[in-house]
């Protein structure tokens, strides 16, 4: 049973004090359904990626929430699963509708966090970690800072080369309305932000975002008859591994990730060199050089040495100086500079690899697009969950 995307929408990302969850995800599912000339109630079932509400909000109950937001009694679940809670609800969403029992789903991702004090947010991410984690009062920074160290001690990676994904995806942010943040960064000013958990600098990391991000999905014959340039779902994975760090026995990659990505390929029929476009998940600018080692983009060790060479920059205005590869990676701007509103992060993902494929990118389209992938981790990758596109 084939999926196919009918519509995506995601709202702006960044500080948005003065709006809330719910009016959030009304407007990016009313965008989601006018672009696929859908009412709600033909939606046969929805799947809520969110991480945090309850712990910031006291709320948890969010499918039956925002089912009755929608005016709509269908069956409706809430995904968690660290900051892939986005990834998690898709991959379920496209589940149901592969295995026959709903037509037309639709997958939401929200997440408001800025309205809390940033210690009370760091908490509540730590609930992703391990107990020793967290009775020893780590954050995420700390973890993916240990993990950045032992790449520079491995491979000789720099900090310049970290810095690089930063600049990058700065840049491609600035070409992206809905970004988090616009303004482009120099390797020297990320290499001279404020420390966080070193050799992690301010702008080494995601930042706190609130934000939300719709697509909805329906099976073959539905998407044939709704849409004349169909994207596909051409395989997806997931994989999981121990909460903490301590259970891992190599810190310079993610086995989730490699695992996820091995049955994503194979569900395709497809390798690593058939990815024109890829959203990864750059939490911390480490984060996005392993994943690219992991996802077989680059051998382990020289996914740095590319991203600093500008490989994998859109090429108009490229900062970094080279001519653009065959593969772009993040040009919404990433986790990094997009935004990271954590529940809604995996579904913007998707959405940004189906603009690029139905050309519909504007200032950052790839021409060149015509097979993409998302790559959405939770925690210091506990879960992996990776999707492949293509258009027809
Ligand atoms: N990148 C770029 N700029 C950032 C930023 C980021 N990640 N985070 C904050 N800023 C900017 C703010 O816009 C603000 O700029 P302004 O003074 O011009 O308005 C300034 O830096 C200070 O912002 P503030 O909100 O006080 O930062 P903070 O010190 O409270 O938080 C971090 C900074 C990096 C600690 C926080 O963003 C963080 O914890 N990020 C990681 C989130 C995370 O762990 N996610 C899960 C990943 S697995």
């Amino acid at each position: 049973m084939r999926v196919g995307v009918l519509g995506v929408a995601t709202s702006k990302f960044g500080e948005l004090w003065d709006i809330s969850p719910r009016r959030l995800v009304r407007e990016v599912v009313s965008e989601v359904l006018a672009s696929s000339n859908l009412k709600p109630t033909d939606i046969d079932a929805l799947y809520v990626g969110n991480m945090l509400s309850g712990i910031l909000s006291g709320q948890e109950n969010l499918g039956a929430l925002f089912a009755s937001e929608l005016g709509l009694n269908c069956p409706a679940f809430k995904i968690e699963g660290a900051c892939a809670s986005g990834g998690l609800a898709f991959y379920n969403a496209a589940l149901s509708v592969r295995s026959g029992v709903f037509k037309k789903v639709l997958a939401v991702g929200v997440e408001k966090m800025t309205d809390h004090k940033p210690e009370i947010v760091a908490y509540g991410l730590m609930g992703a970690g391990s107990d020793e984690e967290r009775q020893a009062g780590t954050t995420f920074p700390g973890l993916y800072a240990l993990l950045a160290r032992v790449h520079m001690q491995t491979y000789k990676t720099t900090q310049e080369q970290m810095a690089a994904v930063a600049v990058k995806n700065h840049f491609h942010a600035s070409l992206n309305g809905k970004a988090h943040f616009s303004n482009i960064v120099t390797i020297e000013q990320v290499l001279q932000s404020p420390l966080v958990a070193d050799p992690l600098k301010l702008l080494d990391c995601s930042p706190i975002s609130d934000g939300a991000a719709a697509v909805l999905i329906a099976d073959e014959d539905t998407v044939k008859k709704k849409t004349n340039k169909p994207v596909w779902l051409a395989g997806a994975g997931v994989a999981s591994d121990s909460l903490g760090l301590s259970g891992r026995d190599n810190f310079t990659s993610l086995k989730a990730v490699r695992l996820a990505a091995k049955t994503a390929y194979q569900a395709a029929g497809m390798a690593p060199q058939d990815i024109d476009v890829a959203e990864v998940h750059d939490c911390f600018t480490i984060a996005e050089i392993i994943a690219l080692e992991d996802l077989g983009f680059y051998k382990p060790g020289k996914a740095a040495a590319g991203i600093a060479k500008g490989e994998t920059t859109l090429g108009k205005g490229n900062p970094l100086g080279r001519t653009q590869g065959k593969l772009t990676v993040n040009t919404s701007g990433g986790l990094k500079a997009s935004g990271h509103p954590v529940g809604a992060t995996g579904i913007k993902q998707v959405v940004e690899v189906v603009q690029q494929l139905k050309g519909q990118a504007g200032k950052k389209q790839v021409e060149t697009a015509r097979i993409g992938l998302t790559h959405n981790v939770g925690g210091s990758g506990a879960v992996a969950v990776v999707h492949i596109f293509k258009k027809d």
